[in-house]
């Protein structure tokens, strides 16, 4: 039903410089694996296989992650080294992979419009690979997927934060529907923690059904002079219906150094030595 997913990718990574001066952030390792990788699996987990991603200038690494190396395959095949390539080899046959670039930084809204071309006429995912999502047995997009079939309109993922972190994130008010789902009446990007709606603040996992395109091409710029995504669900929420939904599992912010190094633990601790 719901086939395609859409990783924006195309930041700077600033938090993360030097590392990031010729490398992707979405490449930086979590253990072994890129981060990016980890919202990739949840995609596919999710039954979305076709993975679509907005790009920018300095991210090729991304596409030659997602493509066979014929010169390592050769190296390992046959080898006690073979493991190491099992995950990536199983992302790369599950999935297909396109890629298309945003030109200029002009905000998550911009960024999920560049995508128009590869997502078409139909509902999609949208996951924000910095946001490093773990769940106990589905994974976050898998729920949400559960839901889409049910509600038939766009879904964001919230999760409860503490208020001197609310002007970091978009940020809901809702009527609740049903054990941790709201229906939304308010949204507002990164507000100061006075003037927001609630304590409930969206993390990076998305449905959109795809008329939000022409509602982004009609949102002017808005926090910070950039094209919000969280304006444009906004007015979708007034013409119809947006639900907001608290996830089962846990979020690590691996757009900061200090979730980084968190999400880095819990990996090394409960996953990869596992
Ligand atoms: C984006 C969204 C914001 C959301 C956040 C989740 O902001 O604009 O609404 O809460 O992702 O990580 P960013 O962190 O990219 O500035």
């Amino acid at each position: 039903m719901i086939k395609k997913c859409l990783f924006p990718v195309a930041g700077y990574g600033t938090r993360f410089l030097p590392a990031t001066k010729s490398m992707p952030k979405e490449m930086l390792p979590v253990v072994n694996k890129p981060l990016v990788q980890y919202g990739v699996e949840e995609a596919l987990d999710a039954g979305l296989h076709e993975i679509g991603f907005v790009t920018g200038r300095g991210k090729r690494a991304i596409a030659d992650h997602f493509d066979v190396s014929y010169e390592l395959e050769h190296q390992i095949a046959g080898t006690d080294k073979e493991k190491y390539l099992e995950s990536i080899r199983a992302v790369i046959s599950k999935g297909s992979f396109s890629y298309t670039r945003q030109s200029e930084m002009r905000g998550l809204g911009d960024a999920i419009l560049s995508g128009r071309r590869l997502i078409g006429d139909e509902a999609f995912g949208v996951v924000l690979s910095d946001d490093l999502c773990v769940a106990a047995d589905e994974g976050v997009l898998a729920q949400m997927v559960r839901l889409y079939k049910q509600f038939r309109c766009s879904i964001v993922a919230v999760q409860e934060v503490p208020e001197d972190q609310i002007s970091k994130f978009g940020v809901i008010a809702g009527d609740p529907i049903k054990d941790g789902i709201y229906q939304v009446t308010n949204m507002v990007e990164k507000p100061e923690p006075k003037d927001a709606p609630s304590n409930l603040a969206i993390i990076g996992r998305y449905i959109l059904t795809p008329d939000i395109f022409e509602i982004i091409e009609n949102t002017p710029p808005g926090k910070n002079n950039e094209v919000q995504l969280t304006d444009a669900l906004m007015t979708q929420a007034q013409n119809g219906c947006v639900l907001a939904y608290k996830f089962k599992g846990t979020r690590f912010d691996c757009g900061s150094v200090a979730g980084f190094v968190e999400a880095t633990n819990f990996v090394y601790e409960n996953i990869y030595n596992k």
